[in-house]
């Protein structure tokens, strides 16, 4: 037998020495600080048993610099491939025991292999970052593989679905590989993620800057936007990829996973109802419509902590996934301003290449007035908005809850817009203005000269809302489908995914659109 004792012997060796990457010292000292090694959290991450391992025994032997001969088992990175839900995703994971999870030419030839691999096979790539940056002993070569991994990721953006995890430093240029997929999922502590720290803010501006203010998971969720999901640790991070990839398919010409049961329950749901409250300046809360809306109330609610006044999240309606666009009039009164269209513009961008269907939750005064969004660029940032949705050829099913006011009712996917069908609930206003500003235009001089100015012009809101506003004066010009109650509204929006499903939209050939970025 050509498989001597001898060889089994020296395959375990081998594979002793990889498993222990940095050193048992060093895979201790994590463990001490509640940290997982790099294997650890992909054999956490797949389905039991079936991840398996590319490039083991890949390393780089340095010897730059007259430094002592260093060997880098598996080059600061475990890559390869395993299950969730059944479905095969590829995933790396950087190894800080091993220098750092610097990258140097070979942990990049790992990443690259596996993205091109991922690409071939059209299944999605999971990345956990965790790295001191480029390796300095290997110079130039290691600015050239951050280079082929940045290139990769575009390739494969609008192919297959990236995520990515930072559960360590990601600085400088490295943090562009994240920046260049789709989601980001940021551990609460031990990760930082920026492109200049403090020390360097400090010699170049003279400010001083501390790591929280400018590389933590909150600062990203809340101010910069840079990230999708906070996590409370390193597991919770892997929970929040596998959650994500149970509404996503694996790569862009399959269907996400819909689950649809065997028939749609038309049932009304008169706690819908309830939820809108008698005064119509009392704002809703949107959650608890989506929840309501979607099976189980299982929403998974992306960017939650970024421009809270929209909503996007993916649920499933009677089984059929979707992405949910929603205004929050419990923040900002739900307009929409420059961070706002960003996060729902990208969000709609992502449905659109994954085959998602989309249903918005309209209930929106306008755009934020202000110098701050108008010098910030609101029209720039508001057309992305509009671009996204005119260009996305995935069903698109609005529900006009309450306010639909001007560009913002556009904006919001509109039946001009390209909505497939687009439902009004009795309460909506739709209006190119709402009517107190529409009276305090056209009626001035009626009012001034009422005995009763006050009371005048509150006669006149109401009429212009009751004449110009009304869903039923929407619906008389063909611009809604139908007007619902409520109550009756996710039966309906069941029914309209159901008759959307097969549709297929063409649209005339070209490279790509040109959104406003
Ligand atoms: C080589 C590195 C390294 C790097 C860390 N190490 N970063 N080796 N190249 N970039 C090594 C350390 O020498 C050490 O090796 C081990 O990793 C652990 O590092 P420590 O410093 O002991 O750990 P810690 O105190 O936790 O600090 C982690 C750190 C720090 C904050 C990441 O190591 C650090 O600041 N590193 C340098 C970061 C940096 O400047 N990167 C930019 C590189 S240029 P031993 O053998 O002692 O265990 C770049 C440009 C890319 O990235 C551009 C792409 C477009």
């Amino acid at each position: 037998m050509a498989i001597s004792p001898d060889l089994v012997k020296q395959l375990e060796e081998k594979r002793k020495v990889a498993l222990l990457a940095g050193g048992a010292d060093k895979l201790a000292e994590r463990k001490k600080k509640g940290l997982m090694s790099a294997r650890e959290r992909l054999e956490a991450f797949f389905e039991s048993g079936t991840f398996m391992e590319f490039g083991m025994h890949a390393q780089h032997q340095c010897h730059e610099f007259g430094l002592e001969e260093k060997v880098f088992p598996g080059d600061g990175v475990v890559t390869g491939i395993g299950t969730i839900d059944g479905h095969p995703v590829a995933a790396y994971s950087q190894d800080f025991t091993v220098g750092g999870g610097s990258l140097g030419a070979m942990h990049a030839k790992k990443v690259c292999d596996l993205l091109d691999y991922a690409i071939k096979a059209g299944m999605p790539v999971v990345g956990v970052n965790d790295s001191g940056g480029a390796r300095i002993q290997e110079g130039d070569a290691a600015l050239s593989g951050y280079g082929q991994i940045f290139f990769r990721n575009v390739l494969l953006s609008g192919v297959v679905p990236q995520i990515s995890i930072i559960a360590g430093p990601c600085a400088g240029g490295a943090a562009y590989s994240p920046a260049l997929t789709d989601f980001i999922i940021m551990t609460k502590s031990n990760a930082q993620m920026f492109i200049c720290g403090p020390e360097v803010i400090k010699a170049a501006t003279g400010q001083t800057v501390t790591m929280n203010d400018i590389g933590s998971a909150a600062a990203h969720a809340t101010v910069s936007g840079n990230i999708h999901f906070v996590a409370e640790d390193e597991l919770h991070a892997l929970q929040i990829a596998r959650k994500i990839l149970s509404f996503i398919p694996s790569n862009n010409v399959m269907d996400p996973p819909h689950h649809p049961t065997p028939n749609v329950t038309l049932d009304l749901d008169p706690a819908m109802d309830e939820l809108i409250p008698a005064d119509s300046k009392t704002p809703i809360d949107v959650l608890k419509v989506i929840a309501r809306l979607v099976d189980a109330g299982d929403f998974l609610e992306v960017q939650r902590d970024f421009a809270k006044n929209i909503v996007v999240g993916w649920g499933r309606i009677e089984g059929i996934v979707v992405g949910i666009i929603a205004n929050q009039p419990a923040v900002k009164a739900g307009t929409l301003d420059i961070d706002a269209s960003d996060k729902a513009s990208r969000f709609i961008r992502f449905c659109n290449i994954f085959n998602i269907p989309i249903v918005n939750l309209v209930d929106v005064p306008g755009f934020l007035p202000g110098m701050a969004q108008e010098r910030g660029g609101i029209i720039r940032h508001g057309a992305k908005l509009l671009f996204a949705y005119a260009a996305s050829t995935v069903p698109k099913i609005t529900i006009i809850m309450r306010k639909a006011y001007g560009g913002a009712y556009l904006a919001m996917c509109s039946a001009d817009m390209g909505a497939d069908m687009v439902f009004a609930w009795p309460t909506a206003e739709i209006a190119v203005m709402g009517a107190d500003g529409a009276v305090k235009i056209l009626f001035k001089r009626e009012v001034a000269a009422a005995t009763d100015p006050k009371k005048k012009e509150k006669e006149l809101v109401a009429e212009y809302r009751e004449k110009f506003c009304s869903p039923y004066e929407a619906a008389g010009k063909a611009m809604i489908t139908d007007v619902i109650l409520p109550s009756q509204t996710r039966g309906i929006v069941a029914m309209a995914l159901r008759n959307t499903l097969s549709k297929r939209e063409t649209r005339p050939p070209k490279k790509h659109g040109n959104i406003p970025l």
